[in-house]
C-alpha cells in the first residue's frame, strides 16, 4: 500500500506528483520533497515558499521541516532566507548526526555552502500586499496577524517507509525570528512508520502548546483509527485551550496510519487533499461538527465556484 496526505487543496499538484511516484516505488521521502517544493515554487500561494508573504519588516522568512519515520532523522530550518526550497534543506539536514535544526544566517549559509538554490523569495505581489497590510493595520489599529497556512504532508510508500514534511512562510506581519510550529518536531510533524504520521496547519502558538502532532502519533498506537485520534487530540485540545484562555487559535491536523487510512480534524473550515493506491487524488473540505466529529466532505464544483466568487480559504 502507498498513500500521502496534504493540508489545503494548494497541496493537488503536488499530490498529484506524489503519487505518481510513490506508484512508480519512488521511496516516501523523495515523493514528499518533490510535492512540497512544487508549492513552494508556485507565486500563487501566499503562505509558502516563493510568493510566502512578509515578516513586519518586509523581510520573507521560511520554516520548514523534513522527518523519516523509519529511523526518526528529523531535519529542520527555520527563519530561513533567499532559499528557493526550504524544504530541500531541512531534508538534507536530517541526514546530519548533529547541528540539524538551523535557524536564520546558519540555515542560509548552511544551503548556500551546500549549493541549494539561492534567490529572492518577495514577489512584487507579496510586496504590496505586504505594504497594503501595513497601512491599514497602522491607520485602524487591526491585529496584523493571519495567514499561517502551512504545507504539510505525511506520506507512505510500497516498502512500508513513512515520512512527513512541512513548508510555511509562518504568520503575515510575524515578528522578525518568529518560528511557528511547521519546524518543531511533535508539533508541526511527526512520524514512525511502525504506527503513522501526523502534521499540522494553523496558529503555530497555538499547537506548539499541545504538541498536536506527537499526540495523534500516540493516540494511534494506543490503537486508535486515525480519525479518532485526530477528532480526540484536536477537539480535546480546542477545549481546554478554550477554557483556559477563552479562545483557540484555528488549528488542522492530517494523520495517516501504516496501513494508508487517513483522517483529519480541524477548528475552522479546512481543505486537505489525499491519493492512496485505491484512492485518486482527491481534494475534500472538512468542518468540526457536533460530539467532537469531522465532517468530511469531497470538493464540488459548486463549492469550488463558491470560493470562487467569496475566497475564504486556500
Ligand atoms: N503553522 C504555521 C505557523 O504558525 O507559523
Amino acid at each position: 500500500m502507498w498513500g500521502i496526505i496534504a493540508t489545503w487543496r494548494m497541496a493537488f499538484d503536488g499530490v498529484t506528483v506524489a503519487s505518481q511516484l510513490l506508484k512508480e516505488g519512488v521511496t516516501v521521502g523523495d515523493a514528499i520533497e518533490s510535492a512540497v517544493r512544487l508549492v513552494e515554487d508556485n507565486p500563487v500561494y501566499k503562505s509558502v515558499g516563493y510568493g510566502g508573504l512578509p515578516n513586519i519588516q518586509g523581510a520573507v522568512q521560511l520554516d520548514a521541516a523534513y522527518m523519516d519515520g523509519d529511523t526518526y532523522q528529523i531535519g529542520g530550518v527555520a527563519g530561513i532566507s533567499d532559499v528557493k526550497n526550504p524544504i530541500s534543506v531541512a531534508k538534507q539536514l536530517s541526514k546530519e548526526r548533529f547541528n540539524s535544526f538551523l535557524v536564520g544566517e546558519g540555515a542560509r549559509d548552511y544551503a548556500v555552502l551546500n549549493g541549494f538554490d539561492i534567490q529572492n523569495m518577495l514577489t512584487d505581489r507579496a510586496k504590496a500586499e505586504w505594504e497594503k497590510r501595513l497601512k491599514e493595520v497602522q491607520k485602524n489599529q487591526l491585529n496584523p496577524y493571519d495567514g499561517h497556512d502551512t504545507v504539510s504532508m505525511v506520506g507512505l510508500d510500497v516498502s512500508g517507509s513513512m515520512a512527513t514534511g512541512t513548508s510555511s512562510s509562518g504568520l503575515f506581519l510575524k515578528q522578525p525570528g518568529r518560528v511557528g510550529d511547521s519546524p518543531l518536531s511533535g508539533s508541526g510533524f511527526y512520524v514512525d512508520s511502525e504506527i503513522g504520521g501526523a502534521a499540522a496547519t494553523g496558529l503555530g502558538e497555538d499547537l506548539m502548546k499541545g504538541c498536536l502532532s506527537y499526540e495523534i502519533v500516540r493516540l494511534m498506537k494506543a490503537g486508535y483509527t486515525p480519525q479518532e485520534a485526530c477528532n480526540q487530540a484536536v477537539y480535546d485540545f480546542d477545549a481546554r485551550l478554550t477554557k483556559r484562555n477563552e479562545k483557540a487559535g484555528a488549528f488542522s491536523l492530517i494523520a495517516m496510519d501504516c496501513n494508508g487510512a487517513w483522517g483529519v480534524a480541524t477548528n475552522v473550515e479546512f481543505t486537505f487533499v489525499v491519493a492512496t493506491e485505491n484512492q485518486r487524488p482527491t481534494m475534500y473540505v472538512a468542518i468540526p461538527a457536533e460530539d467532537n466529529q469531522t465532517n468530511i466532505e469531497p470538493i464540488t464544483e459548486e463549492w469550488l465556484e463558491q470560493q470562487r466568487k467569496n475566497p475564504t480559504v486556500d
